[in-house]
Order: structure tokens, then sequence, then C-alpha cells
């Protein structure tokens, strides 16, 4: 009944109940599990709209889905319901240089996107780990952001306007064309990270941002991560903004070197990549000063000689976070307390906190991530067959994530809540949790879009 009735929105090629396809979207990369009872594919926003309101009529769960690449299980049906995949609606739909601005479908996957803007110069600065598979619309929902964000900004800085499905199957859109806006509540912003509670988005309209010159990126290693923590901390109050400033710990270096032998990396406790972007003279003249901020904690500085090398470099890093298993292959990367954030000042406290778990829990914690926006990805293994393992990582994680509320941070800096960090939203927001429930009970009072995330 309900296939039929999707069918006859969508067609038949684009809807399928069938279990076999069904468990293709029962996951994404956490843990978190649940099982849809169709998965449909739109092609466009009226199909959408449609789709909607035939799960309103019938109070079923709607579940916006782009590359299933999410780590939290935002895009998982755990009560059942429509999967809405969007990885059709993938059209670059125009490249407007005068006005700044690219009008998108969510299924754009981000590597994509830059791909169409470079030959104009231009760039979508958000930069994901996961560029080659995540879909703009996954990042918009959960504010992604990634390297470049410490100079650059989230994905929220870039989105000026959104077509919205609202759940009663309304089209809305929610910004305006024009660069600034000073124009009612800005419904773009709600949309943003709010992991498909509160609408579907259909199509975005985003700002561009001029590609640098030059860029040129500093390795510099340190004995410890905490001493590589002191260091961001001296170079961000120094007055410099990278445009990117990344963090490896000793088994992310050997991990590197695992996965490609070729990129060098020196033996250090930690190394930080640091990229200075702009003007050729600019560029040389904020690299200097970078290395000597650095000398006073570093064992050694170099530049990478060539654009080759900080490529090969910048591939690799996007990789270590898949790559780790390569390390130990009886034992498997587990996504949580993954992506927590803290205030900059806290970096060195918080690495030596994750130290001193690692020891206490014997487990190898692989730190690696954004570290000049305080944003530290914290990678832990286990033998799937161990069956104490998932309890330790667990626990583990719990800590984290305490420790990083306690320290004024959030439990997740760029990957978002979903399911897996949904029960941590009482203690990081005691205030405004209730807020955000009015808002949801506003915009969907039947509970219909993605519901049993974010804790609302
Ligand atoms: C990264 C993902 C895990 O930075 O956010 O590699
Ligand atoms: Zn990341």
């Amino acid at each position: 009944m309900l296939k039929e009735q999707l069918e006859r929105i969508v067609g038949e090629n684009n809807v399928s109940t069938r279990s076999s396809e069904l468990y293709c979207y029962s996951f994404d990369a956490s843990q978190v599990k649940g099982k849809a009872d169709a998965v449909v594919r739109p092609q466009t926003t009226e199909q959408v709209a449609d789709i909607v309101r035939l799960a309103a009529e019938l109070g079923l769960p709607v579940i916006a889905r782009g590359a299933g690449s999410g780590l939290c299980g935002g895009a998982v049906p755990v009560n059942g319901g429509i999967v809405l995949d969007l990885s059709s609606m993938d059209r670059i739909v125009d490249i407007d240089i005068d006005n700044l601005q690219v009008t998108v479908e969510p299924g754009v996957v981000h590597e994509k996107l830059n791909q169409a803007l470079s030959p104009y110069g231009f760039f979508f600065p958000p930069d994901p780990g996961s560029t080659a598979m995540c879909t703009i619309g996954g990042l918009m929902a959960n504010n992604g952001s990634g390297m470049r964000c410490v100079k650059y900004g989230t994905t929220r800085n870039y989105v000026l306007d959104l077509e919205v499905v609202m759940a009663d199957g309304k089209i809305v859109r929610t910004g305006s064309r024009t660069l600034k806006t000073a124009s009612g509540y800005d419904l773009t912003d709600l949309m943003i990270g709010s992991e498909g509670t509160l609408g579907i988005i259909t199509q975005a309209i985003l700002r561009l941002h001029p590609l640098p010159r030059a860029r040129s990126v500093i390795l510099a290693s340190f004995e410890t991560t905490t001493l590589a923590g002191r260091a961001v901390v001296k170079i961000l109050s120094a007055g410099i903004i990278p445009s990117a400033c990344e963090i490896l710990d000793s088994t992310a270096i050997e991990t590197v070197r695992k996965y490609d032998p070729s990129v060098e990396l020196p033996d250090a406790g930690a190394i930080l990549l640091i990229e200075v972007d702009g003007m050729e003279n600019a560029v040389k003249e904020e690299a200097k000063t970078v290395g000597q901020v650095c000398s006073e904690l570093a064992s050694e500085i170099r530049v990478a000689s060539t654009a080759d090398e900080s490529a090969r470099l910048w591939k690799a890093r996007r990789l270590v976070g898949a790559a780790i298993s390569r390390i130990d292959p009886k034992r498997s990367r587990v996504y949580v307390g993954e992506d927590i954030g803290v205030p900059i000042k806290e970096l060195p406290g918080m690495l030596e906190y994750v130290r001193s778990l690692s020891e206490e829990f014997a487990i190898p914690i692989m730190t690696y991530g954004h570290i000049g926006d305080g944003n530290l990805h914290t990678g832990m293994t286990m033998d799937m067959l161990d069956e104490k393992g998932m309890e330790i990582v667990n626990t583990v994680a719990d800590r984290i994530y305490r420790h990083a509320i306690e320290l004024g941070g959030t439990v997740s800096a760029e990957h978002g809540v979903g399911k897996a960090r949904e029960s941590y939203m009482e203690l990081e927001h005691p205030t405004s949790m209730a807020v955000m429930r009015m808002i949801k009970k506003a915009l969907d009072p039947q509970g219909i879009l993605n519901p049993g995330k974010m804790g609302l």
C-alpha cells in the first residue's frame, strides 16, 4: 500500500521496500542502527513535498539522507518510516559569479562542487575530511566544516537562502539573494544544523569565496600532543589566522605512513600541519612568523616544499580516520566521542586528559583533527569480537564528552548530534533545550521529521 502510494509520486523505479535494499539504508558510518519501511528517491522538490504530505497523512517518519557518510546516526531511520534518499537531486543549478553565489541541490557531492567552481577561481571553503563522499545537504543539515573553518568559518557562514519542504508539505524560501540581510527571523540559520528535524532542504544558494593566490603548509613536530596544543594557542594569539591548522598524534603519523609511505612525516609525539593562504608575499611572511612562534615549543619545523607535497599531506590527512585499522587489522574504527570542540585555551588540558584516559583504560586513542578551531577527533578502535570492547569505548567516549562540556565546549563541533549524542543535549544546553523543543513542536507538531534525534 505505502509502496504503491509512493510509486504514484516518484515512479516504480524510485521506490523500494525490498529488505536487502532497506538494509543498506539502516545504518551510516556510526554504530546506530534502524529500519525503514520504504526508501524513496525523489528527483524534484514537488515530489519531496508530495512525499512529506503523504507521510503527514499516514503519521509516518520521514528521514532525509544524502551519502550516508554521517558519523552519529543522523540519517538512520531509528523509528522506521520513509527514507528520502536525496542523492539523485544532485544538480549544480546555477553558478552566478557576478553575484558571488551558486545554486545547488542537496545531493551534490562536496568535492564535485569545488571542482566545478575552481575554473572560475572561486571555492566553497568548508572542507570536510569526507569531501569525496559527503553531500552539501548533509553538510548543511549538520553545519559541517572540516579543515578550513579556522579562517573561513563553517557551512552556515556560506548559506544565503534555502528552499525547504516543511512538515506539512509546504515549500518555503528562507533567505535572500543578497550577501546580507537584516530582515526577519533568520530561518536559514535555523535550518542549518537542524539535522532534518525541522524541514527538508531541497535547494540552497551558497556564497562563494575567491581561491587564494598562494598557499603554504608548515609542518611542526612536537614531543607531546600537549606541547602542540600550547603552540596552537600561541599561533592564534599572535594574531595569525591560518587557513588550516591540523594535529596528528603519533598514532595518526604511523597511520599516514602505513597508508602512503611516500608521505614523509617526522617521528614525533605530534605534528601540526599549519596552512597559511593569501597573496604570495603575505603567505611567505606569515609562514615565517608561524615558524618563529612555534620554534620555542617545537622540535622541528619545515615547510612543505612543493604543491605536490602539500596535496599528498592533505590527502593522507583526510583519510587518516578510516585508515587507522591498517595499524592493527583486527581492530576497527568506532566513531564515538569523535568530534568534541573546546575553547582554544583549553586545548592543552583537553589533550592531556585524552592521553590520561588512554592510559587509564589501556586503549589506543588516535588524536587528530581541526585543532585550530578547538575541534579534536579522538579516534578509538576495537576488536569487534571482544564483548567488553564496546563498553570500554563507550565509557571513554562518555568521559571525553563530559570533560569537553565542563571546559565550556561542545559534544559535536562538526558531525552533528544525531542519535549518538542526544543524551548529552540537556547537559550541554541546560537552558535552551526547552526552547529547541518549542521550535520543534511549532514547526513539526506531529513529530514526523527525523524523529528520535537530537534529544528533541
Ligand atoms: C575528519 C572527519 C572525521 O576530519 O571529520 O577526518
Ligand atoms: Zn573532521
